[in-house]
């Protein structure tokens, strides 16, 4: 495919400078001009698509218990600042919906990190990747990925046409027959997984590539140096959107 996505990524919206995975993140990442942002998705128990991390509540809201077991009406006041700072008090758990919208304002594309709740892989992925086709209209088609087969599986079959990766915390010597039968554009690996050989090796397979989470810019600079084509960082001031190698 035509790769349209910049070399930095902000991690979570804003990386390590306002708390993950909301609109201040976004916004964040935004002010410190990033183009790009990668945040991570799940599903309420009633169908709504939001922004969480975690399979719980705890680490990052003041609710608790796992957040796919509940309904929208429960989940729409939680707290999703108070935990990283005060001035941050009151940020929601955003709407899939409202973060294309804040994407569209900013004019930022978007990498989509489907992120389903244990044992929802495949109706999360079908979900995301139906509802990220109405959303993304106009803009950069967002780009998927998951350590999910099966909710890659699930966004191949429900809208081929939107770009998937595939992301790997250990390596698979399989990566190559399962990106190829999952369509992926690219895979997302943990920086330490790479060395200059195997970047080359999957840039001979047609493969682009993301790796998480850079933050030191030495690294990072190495990584771009052998071909990587994505930086996914916390250190968005750092590692900022003009960034090179
Ligand atoms: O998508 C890259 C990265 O976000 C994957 O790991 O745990 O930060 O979602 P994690
Ligand atoms: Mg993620």
């Amino acid at each position: 495919m035509n790769w349209p996505y910049p070399r930095i990524v902000a991690h979570r919206g804003g990386g390590k400078l306002a708390p993950e995975n909301t609109l201040a993140a976004i916004d964040m990442g935004a002010h410190y001009g990033h183009t790009m942002i990668e945040f991570d998705v799940k599903l309420s128990r009633d169908g709504q698509i939001f922004l969480l991390h975690d399979d719980t509540l705890e680490r990052t809201s003041n609710g608790w218990g796992v957040a796919g077991d509940l309904t929208w009406d429960a989940l729409l006041n939680v707290d999703a600042g108070s935990w990283y700072s005060g001035a941050f008090k009151g940020e929601k758990l955003p709407l899939l919906s409202e973060v294309a919208e804040r994407c569209r304002t900013h004019r930022m594309m978007a990498n989509i990190e489907i992120k389903p709740t244990t044992g929802t892989g495949p109706e999360t992925g079908r979900a995301v990747a139906l509802a990220a086709r109405e959303l993304w209209q106009g803009m950069t088609p967002p780009l998927l990925s998951s350590f999910d087969i099966d909710a890659l599986e699930a966004a191949q079959t429900a809208v081929p046409e939107l770009p998937r990766g595939l992301l790997l915390d250990e390596w698979r010597d399989d990566w190559q027959a399962l990106t190829a039968r999952l369509g992926c554009v690219s895979i997302h690996l943990n920086h330490r997984l790479l060395d200059k050989a195997r970047t080359a090796e999957l840039k001979a397979a047609g493969l682009h590539i993301l790796v998480y989470t850079v933050n030191d810019p030495r690294r990072a600079a190495t990584l771009l140096g052998w071909g990587v084509d994505c930086i996914c960082t916390d250190r968005i001031d750092e590692i900022g959107p003009d960034f090179s190698a």
